[in-house]
């Protein structure tokens, strides 16, 4: 009996992007904001704790800032405080404009058209539709997943096997981009070939790590995932 080996058959054609902290840094905006809702309720509030806010649901993230206070709470004025935060990071998303692409985004998105690679975004926000106009960016994606496509956030894997459902893709057939650690879970758990956007203590757990965009290039992906691109 000769030996059977099982093709790696999953041949990449389409990409899904995380928005905030991969295409553009809103993730610095959500910090601000929530500073700021911080600073009005007088609660304890740094970078630490934001990174743990990375990738996280907004809901999810203001019960991480209550636990971090332990404030007492009801659901009822913690969903008042998310939307006062929610307006105060929608209003500083005016000022965001097509400048504001991670450097290497916009390239890595023209290039996947051009190529006829399937794009989707598979976003947390429930923002996302506002600052992709924002970046003029509505025109590269096929598809939009975020926070209102599905009912479980990351690491739960919906908002990904959405987009790769709308594209008709299978899982295999998608790479994710991601800069948060539930973000490259919630992809993996999918099923999906993941590129973690940042330091190795958060998304360590990729396919393959870049240090930032600029380094995550479409030749360097071909390069690292050569047989799923022939
Ligand atoms: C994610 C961000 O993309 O979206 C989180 O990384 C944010 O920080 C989450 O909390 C939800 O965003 P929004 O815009 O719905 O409040
Ligand atoms: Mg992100």
């Amino acid at each position: 009996m000769p030996e059977i080996f099982e093709a790696r058959i999953g041949m990449i054609k389409g990409f899904i992007f995380d928005l905030d902290g991969v295409i553009t840094d809103t993730a610095e905006l959500h910090y601000l904001a929530w500073n700021s809702l911080a600073g009005q309720m007088s609660w304890k509030f740094d970078r630490t704790v934001n990174e743990r806010l990375r990738g996280v649901s907004r809901m999810d993230s203001i019960r991480i800032i209550q636990q971090h206070n332990q404030a007492e709470l009801t659901d009822d004025q913690l969903f008042k405080l998310a939307t006062l935060k929610n307006e105060i990071y929608v209003d500083s998303l005016d000022k965001l404009s097509p400048k504001d692409y991670l450097s290497g985004a916009l390239e890595l998105l023209e290039k996947l058209k051009v190529q006829g690679f399937k794009i989707a975004l598979g976003s947390a926000s429930k923002n996302s539709q506002k600052v992709l106009h924002q970046l003029n960016a509505l025109n590269y994606f096929d598809v939009i997943g975020d926070g209102n496509s599905v009912a479980k956030s990351k690491p739960a894997p919906d908002v990904f096997l959405f987009a790769a459902r709308q594209l008709e893709l299978k899982p295999e057939e998608c790479i994710v981009y991601e800069d948060a650690r539930a973000g490259v879970d919630a992809a993996k758990i999918g099923g999906f070939y993941t590129v973690g956007i940042g330091p190795s203590e958060r998304v360590g757990h990729a396919d393959l790590r870049c240090d930032s965009m600029q380094e995550a290039t479409l030749e360097a992906v071909q390069s690292f995932f050569e047989d799923l691109f022939i």
